[in-house]
């Protein structure tokens, strides 16, 4: 049993004077490349991390839930049959709000009993990491098995996106819940989100000598307001005035009339999604022919396209990026949402510490927050009871 799990449990049995039925995890994730594509029915190229979430729970006897954290103090309480998305705020509505999905989802709620949860983590909250898909799929998986409810992996991740959306209130996607649960060992998971086919493909980092680091620049970001939302609505506009029910039904050979057609602004939102999806296309195929060194370029130029025609990065990334390739990564970009949150660098293992020196002296130069750094891992996605 992992020292988290060991943790949660004990967190339960400190706040519920009883032993959790299990615990179960699911990961954080890492977004390779395929920004902002998913709620596009686009192509995206994620994998689940060494850094997760866990849950301990048990079933009651009566209707009610209980939850609490590893960092609160509170209690939160609630009859099974009051969990609406409206019922629900702060922290909890993320636990809560998967009750509610999985019952949108066909889960018969007025059948199942209460239960008790406690919620652990090591997943960085705010750092674009996805702590709160982990939490959404670690509740999940767990009332999947508790409640007996037989539903699938690829189902998890849209109860976990209905959550997100309805009861936290942010517009996301697929992306960050399928990473969670359908992540592999050393691979990355290319997900159609149009149709929700997943493949998984080795990476193959750790034999090519390559690491992945992830830069935490501590500038927060909220998908719940603001830019996220902004760039949907952008997209969809985008693809109403070109006709199309979504962006995925464009490619790169659709740009000059996209460029006709759009104003400034628009067409440069577009451009990215459809250059994005090409690049997701190209990472898979050159990773399979050439290998991960092959990649820098495409996860670099993922970034400029984010820094300029999505315009959703900010300085300590665009910091982050820059001076991790000047100091001999082979590729860099922000990763998830954007306006904050991390950039990740790939890099040679012999320069890992070039590399983490540099970055860190230039944050220091601008008088920026420190920022975290660290290595992740490709990890298996979410897991049953221990
Ligand atoms: C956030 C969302 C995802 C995805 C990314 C951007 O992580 O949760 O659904 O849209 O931003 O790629």
């Amino acid at each position: 049993m992992s020292e988290l799990s060991t943790r949660a449990r004990a967190g339960f049995t400190e706040r519920f004077t009883r032993e959790p039925a299990g615990v179960w995890r699911a990961p954080g994730r890492v977004n390779l490349i395929g920004e902002h594509t998913d709620y596009n029915d686009g192509f995206v190229f994620p994998f689940a991390i060494d850094r997760s979430t866990v849950v301990a729970l048990a079933p009651r006897e009566d209707r009610i839930i209980q939850v609490t954290t590893a960092y609160t103090d509170d209690i939160v309480r609630i009859g099974l049959d009051e969990v609406t998305p409206a019922a629900l705020a702060g922290w909890s509505a993320y636990p809560l709000g998967v009750v509610w999905a999985l019952g949108e989802f066909g889960a018969d709620l007025t059948a199942v009993p209460g239960f008790d949860a406690h919620i652990d983590s090591d997943v960085p909250i705010g750092a674009g990491l996805s702590s709160s898909a982990a939490i959404e799929c670690a509740v999940s998986v767990a009332l999947t098995e508790v409640w007996g409810l037989g539903l699938d992996r690829q189902t998890l991740a849209r109860v976990g996106q209905l959550a997100e959306n309805k009861a936290v209130g942010a517009p996301t996607g697929i992306m960050d819940q399928s990473a969670s649960l359908l992540g592999m060992k050393d691979a990355a998971v290319f997900l159609d989100c149009r149709s929700l086919d997943a493949e998984v493909i080795p990476l193959g980092f750790e034999a090519a000598g390559l690491v992945l680091l992830v830069i935490n620049t501590h500038v927060s970001h909220a998908h719940a307001t603001g830019g996220y939302a902004d760039r949907r609505a952008s997209c969809e506009r985008g693809a109403r005035e070109m006709g199309v029910s979504s962006l995925r039904d464009l490619d790169v050979d659709d740009l000059d009339r996209a460029a006709r057609t759009l104003d400034d602004v628009t067409f440069r939102r577009i451009r990215h999604i459809l250059t994005e999806n090409q690049r997701v296309l190209d990472t898979v195929r050159t990773l399979r022919l050439e290998g991960p060194e092959a990649i820098g370029a495409l996860l670099t130029a993922s970034h400029l396209s984010m820094r300029d025609d999505f315009e959703i990065s900010v300085p300590e990334l665009d910091l982050a990026v820059d001076t991790a390739l000047a100091a001999g990564a082979i590729g860099a970009r922000m990763t998830g949402g954007g306006f904050g949150g991390a950039a990740i660098a790939l890099v040679r293992v012999a320069e890992l510490s070039a590399v983490s020196d540099a970055v860190l002296a230039a944050f220091a130069a601008q008088n920026f927050t420190t920022p975290d750094l660290f290595t992740v891992t490709a990890a298996d996605g979410a897991s049953g009871a221990d």
